[in-house]
């Protein structure tokens, strides 16, 4: 099939690549000159373990090309819109991409004669492609959806860092559909594919989406609280976390207690859902526990070094890890960074070192930091250590012999931490 996506950004690139090695012409449209420059030269502008290789072998079998020509959609069958969604100040959701794009493609429909299906695959507030999506698209081709072109929703859950992994290997694929042949073709794209099908109609899908995010988010925040409570009973909420999981109805993931969760997804969809739900009239108690536990993670952290050390003013600190999670170079809505950003207000003096992180670390904290070219050097003549990523190479013993280790990510083994320096974990 000829398949166009829009973005190129992390959604859409991983999208693109995995459809292209399964055999589909691919174009990504992206309005960004030097990602689609880097695009078509093989080089990956995003970050993801093996990802590079996907790519550059997509681009030498001309399977996928990358532009910033939106007529390049008429030559395909389909389109995939995979724009980003972030969060406006007050925690809505920013629909200005989806709205532009949602133009743009309408007004290719209108110039193209065969039919088309478009797929929303970016995460959209419950409604969104009824009543934003569909609209823009009818007014700008002026042909009428389910006659003229056809529409599905099709949500991603790729985690960064498994992105590949998650798309041939999905836990589930969910469809949603307002016209039974939409949905066909987005079946068919996933043929081979081997994973359960749910089909629903289209605002379901979008929620699924949300709850499926809110899920986990409330996941980890549950068993944050259950440590902090953990801690002050001098109890291992790991112990804890083990002794539930065998229980079937629970399971053993995303129970992981410390510093907080991060990310481009679950902390910007937690507030657009709190927020929509809002306009609603509706409170959601519980969602908006689930984020203040999460932020009051990153100030427990903070407060547990403070009444260690007293004043943080000049006391120099040392940070390891600054990406929201280990095996990746984003560092938005990092907890990690959130602590340093908090220590420098405090006055300390930081110090830190992430293996690939840094550089996007200095584009938020540039001056104030002083950013270490290994981990060996960030800890040297310190005050403290703050572990805040799980990068495996901050589980090697030696870097914290004789210091005072807050972890904040179970990093070591507290048992055995105790013996080589003076260690505290968040939540045990
Ligand atoms: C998340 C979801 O896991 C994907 O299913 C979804 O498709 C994606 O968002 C999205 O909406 O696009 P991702 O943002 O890559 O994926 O990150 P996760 O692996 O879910 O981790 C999120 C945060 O939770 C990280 O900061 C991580 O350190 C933290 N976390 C995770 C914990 O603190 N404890 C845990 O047990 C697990």
């Amino acid at each position: 099939m000829g398949i166009s996506v829009i973005g190129g950004g992390y959604v859409g690139l991983v999208t693109a690549a995995a459809l292209a090695s399964k055999g589909h012409s691919v174009i990504v449209v992206d309005t960004d000159e030097g990602r689609v420059n880097s695009i078509n030269r093989g080089k990956s502008p995003i970050f993801e373990e093996g990802f590079g290789d996907v790519l550059s072998d997509c681009i030498r079998h001309n399977c996928l090309r990358a532009t910033n020509n939106y007529h390049e959609i008429l030559t395909a069958d389909i389109t995939l819109v995979c724009v980003g969604t972030p969060s406006n100040s007050d925690g809505s959701i920013d629909l200005s991409s989806i709205t532009e794009s949602a133009k743009d493609i309408g007004k290719m429909l209108g110039k193209k004669s065969e039919h088309h299906t478009v797929i929303v695959r970016s995460t959209v507030i419950p409604g969104t492609t009824r009543e934003v999506i569909i609209p823009a698209l009818e007014e700008y081709s002026r042909k009428k959806v389910h006659v003229d072109f056809d529409i599905a929703v099709n949500p991603e859950f790729m985690q960064e860092g498994k992105a590949l992994q998650c798309f041939f290997n999905p836990d589930r694929i969910i469809i949603g559909e307002d016209k039974r042949a939409a949905g066909d073709v987005v079946e068919e794209l996933y043929e081979g594919i081997s994973a359960p099908i749910v089909r629903t109609d289209i605002t379901t899908a979008e929620m699924i989406k949300y709850a499926s995010n809110a899920f986990l988010a409330t996941k980890i925040s549950f068993i944050n609280e259950i440590g902090n409570v953990c801690r002050k009973l001098g109890i291992d909420v790991y112990d804890v976390a083990k002794g539930i999981s065998f229980d079937y109805r629970i399971g053993d993931r995303f129970l992981n207690a410390g510093v907080g969760f991060g990310g481009s997804c679950l902390p910007k969809d937690l507030r657009a859902l709190i927020h929509a739900s809002r306009k609603l009239g509706y409170h959601t108690h519980l969602l908006e526990s689930v984020s203040d536990v999460n932020e009051n993670q990153v100030l427990k952290m903070v407060q547990m070094v403070e009444q260690k050390l007293g004043n943080l003013r000049s006391k120099k600190v040392c940070v390891l890890g600054l990406a929201f999670k280990p095996n990746t170079d984003d560092v938005r809505n990092a907890s990690a960074l959130k602590v340093a950003k908090l220590l420098v207000e405090k006055g300390a003096v930081v110090r830190a070192y992430d293996p690939l992180a840094m550089p996007n670390a200095k584009r938020v904290l540039s001056r104030e930091i002083k950013y270490c070219s290994n981990a060996e050097e960030a800890v040297s003549d310190c005050d403290c250590i703050l572990v805040l990523t799980e990068w495996s190479e901050f589980k090697d013993e030696s870097l914290y012999y004789g210091k005072m280790v807050f972890d904040g990510r179970r990093v070591l083994d507290p048992g055995k931490a105790r013996a080589f320096c003076d260690y505290q974990g968040i939540c045990w």
